[in-house]
């Protein structure tokens, strides 16, 4: 997959499965734009991976408001003057309990992130593709976005709302051949599971062996393994794929 002179543009960037994320879009050639909300930590992503000035900008801020949004699209705009590839993939898995025993605070904390930062993404994204009549999105969800998940209700409640918004913008980008896709990880190896591990109890290990029980490959992904199924979506390779959902969860849903 050649993203030469292709402008990517990648929320929650300098977490486990963005990262991943950046690092295989610059080694097919593209130019990024990185956004997240720890500063601190786009600049170790950018030395990690060497990027120069002129491939990489960073934009720190929260997906959640709408400012930061239009941000990150006009310093992307403003450098690079087109959005090709927008991998919206900031999230986080909030408090684990179940529906009983979740407080408004973590209702709202989960919400803000998930489904207001994915469709802020969505919609100041698709503007700009939609003028340029080109372009292609891939919104994260999960396999908590296709089924119940006990422990995890507000978490699955937002990735469930993230498909149906990958289903509509889909449709609305599409007279202008713009492609909108969805990934469902199932667990991978990153921050994010070792918080759900730790909320749902003291024995993480014991936690994390359940779940790669209920996986049919009886392991977690590597964010690596995620990140070639999102350059797929996002490449000419997956030209006739739009209002797609991925799964890439080992077989945790589909057997
Ligand atoms: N890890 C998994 O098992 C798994 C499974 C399915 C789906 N996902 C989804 O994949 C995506 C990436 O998760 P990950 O596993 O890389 O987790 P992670 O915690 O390693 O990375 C998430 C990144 O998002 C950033 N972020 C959080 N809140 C933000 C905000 N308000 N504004 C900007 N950036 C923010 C974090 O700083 C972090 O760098 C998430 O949407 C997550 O829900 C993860």
């Amino acid at each position: 997959m050649d993203f030469k002179r292709k402008i990517v543009l990648i929320t929650g960037a300098a977490g486990g499965i963005g990262k991943a994320a950046a690092r295989a879009f610059h080694e097919q050639g593209a130019s990024l734009v990185l956004v997240d909300i720890h500063q601190d930590a786009l600049e170790a992503l950018r030395a990690e991976l060497g990027l120069s000035a002129d491939r990489a900008v960073l934009v720190a801020g929260d997906v959640g408001q709408e400012d930061t949004v239009r941000r990150y699209v006009q310093a992307t705009l403003d450098t690079f003057g087109r959005i090709d590839v927008f991998f919206n993939n900031a999230g986080i898995e909030g408090q684990p309990g179940s529906l009983v025993d979740t407080d408004a605070a973590t209702l709202d904390a989960i919400l803000h992130v998930n489904v207001k930062g994915a469709f802020f993404g969505i919609k100041h994204v698709l503007a700009v593709m939609l003028a340029q009549r080109g372009g292609a999105i891939v919104n994260t969800s999960s396999m908590a976005g296709l089924i119940g998940f006990p422990s995890l209700g507000v978490y699955t409640a937002s990735k469930h709302a993230v498909i149906g918004l990958t289903r509509v913008a889909a449709q609305e980008a599409a007279h202008a051949g713009v492609r909108v896709n969805a990934v469902c990880p199932g667990p991978v190896n990153t921050r994010m599971m070792r918080g759900i591990e730790a909320g749902l109890s003291e024995d993480t290990e014991a936690v994390r062996a359940q779940f790669a029980a209920l996986v049919g490959l009886k392991r977690y992904a590597e964010p690596e393994e995620v990140a070639e199924i999102v350059l797929f979506l996002a490449s000419d390779k997956a030209s006739y794929v739009t209002g797609s959902i991925y799964t890439v969860d080992g077989g945790m849903t589909g057997m």
